[in-house]
């Protein structure tokens, strides 16, 4: 888990038809689990907005991944609304059909197709929202929705509660308690199905794919976007939807830079690559960082840093299995990386001092790994009751060491520049941990893909 979260993924899907992976009773249970969670009350989640770029040009279109999680309808302009209590209903509001606007963008379900598609009870027209929400709302004692998330939708929300008190003196009363949708929400997205599982595996597959193309594809005299656009071309020919967030090609002192993203630079014979990129596939994102030498042969400096990660990633790996606390990885990286360290004569001191007082933080600034699901930087809290949580079966998270080493005066030369992370993919199991993404890893399994005669 990165310290700074980055702009990560507006490349985002245009499609609005109904995915080959969806299966609709899925969706439709992790409705009825939320609602059965929340009890009497209403939840309100609403898609992402198309998001203009400029002029009439607009980003590619990605739903919100909580509303997907909850319906599996990825097109603009809809809702959805869940009653709980006795009666529970499963409302969605969307689109109209529209003959004109669908030869010029494309289908769209209209209420009645999607009601019956998505296994919804009701659905209704988007433009009757306004008209709709407020009798919906009037006399629960419970409104969830994501607080905060979009000032805009938090206006419309506190009409409709208005709206409702409006009506006071016909004996109407609106929902007393408020609550953020994703204290439910969150949990739930946490704990990976095993359909989640299979589309992240695909994700990690093609992500994976891509990493192996670019090692093959690197030569002195490119530049960083030739193999970005290795990566990309990958990710589209695997199947993927898009990047799951902003590639980072970094060559040379580039890799120092944490979100490094213009890609542009000359590969140099003798640096080291660093590739942090990875696709969505069904909505899931993968999380992949590879760093492997321009030239196909790792320097005598640039090996012995590359197996000091190596070896913290797997003792990072190591510590993902039940029970173990979510911050053990990171632990066992930072002891691992930072007697690395003292060995390679860039800190000096003992272990544990070193770590107490962070010194190792200089060469190693970010933490160990994140959630990884939907988002790529996924929902869920780390710390439960100020305590770091115990890892269950079904979590997902990356696990990705790394060592920044700018030129500086009490630095040994021969490691200037270099910029190392190594970042994979793993599920918590019954047992320890499944490893889902699988690129070339070892100094020798990596010159041995790049090895071109
Ligand atoms: N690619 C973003 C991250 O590694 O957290
Ligand atoms: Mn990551
Ligand atoms: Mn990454």
């Amino acid at each position: 888990m990165w310290e700074r979260l980055i702009g990560c993924g507006n490349w985002i899907t245009k499609s609005v038809t109904k995915s080959a992976d969806m299966d609709i009773a899925i969706y439709r249970q992790r409705r009825q689990r939320v609602i059965e969670q929340m009890g009497e009350g209403v939840m309100v989640v609403a898609t992402a907005p198309e998001v203009p770029r400029n002029r009439d040009s607009h980003y590619p279109y990605r739903h919100d991944s909580y509303f997907y999680w909850l319906t599996g309808f990825n097109e603009p302009e809809a809702v959805v609304v869940l009653v709980g209590g006795k009666n529970p209903r499963h409302i969605l509001f969307c689109r109209e059909k529209n003959e004109e606007r669908e030869i010029w963008d494309g289908f769209r379900f209209g209420p009645d197709a999607a009601r019956e598609t998505f296994a919804f009870d009701e659905a209704y027209s988007f433009d009757k929202l306004d008209e709709k929400l407020p009798g919906l709302l009037e006399n629960q004692p419970l409104l969830a929705y994501l607080i905060g998330r979009d000032m805009a939708w938090d206006t419309q929300v506190m009409g409709w509660l208005n709206t409702v008190r409006s009506k006071a003196r016909g004996g109407a009363h609106a929902p007393s308690k408020m609550i953020d949708a994703r204290i439910w929400l969150d949990e739930m997205r946490l704990i990976k199905d095993g359909h989640e599982l299979a589309l992240m595996r695909r994700a990690a597959g093609i992500s994976t794919a891509a990493h192996i193309a670019a090692m093959r594809t690197t030569r002195p005299g490119q530049h960083e976007y030739e193999i970005e656009a290795e990566l990309l071309s990958s990710f589209r020919r695997g199947g993927a939807e898009a990047p799951a967030y902003n590639s980072i090609v970094a060559s040379g002192a580039n890799a120092c830079v944490l979100h490094y993203v213009f890609n542009n630079k000359p590969l140099r014979d003798g640096d080291l690559l660093l590739i942090d990129a990875a696709a969505e596939y069904g909505s899931y994102a993968a999380d992949i960082t590879r760093t492997f030498p321009v030239n196909g042969r790792y320097s005598a400096a640039q090996r012995d840093v590359y197996e000091l990660v190596l070896a913290a990633q797997a003792s990072a790996i190591n510590a993902v299995r039940p029970g173990n606390a979510w911050n053990d990885p990171h632990d066992a990286a930072v002891r691992e990386l930072t007697q690395g360290m003292i060995d390679l004569k860039l800190l000096e001191g003992d272990v544990d001092g070193l770590i107490e007082s962070e010194a190792y933080k200089r060469f190693y600034m970010h933490r160990t790994g994140h959630w990884l699901g939907m988002d790529v930087h996924d929902a869920g809290e780390y710390k439960l009751n100020g305590e770091w949580r115990s890892l269950v079966p079904g979590m997902t998270l990356t696990v990705e060491p790394g060592l920044y080493i700018r030129p500086a005066d009490d630095v040994p030369k021969v490691f200037w520049n270099i910029g190392i992370r190594i970042e994979d993919d793993v599920v918590v199991t019954e047992e320890a941990c499944e490893v889902l993404t699988n690129p070339p890893k070892t100094v020798a399994e990596v010159e041995e893909v790049m090895r071109h005669d």
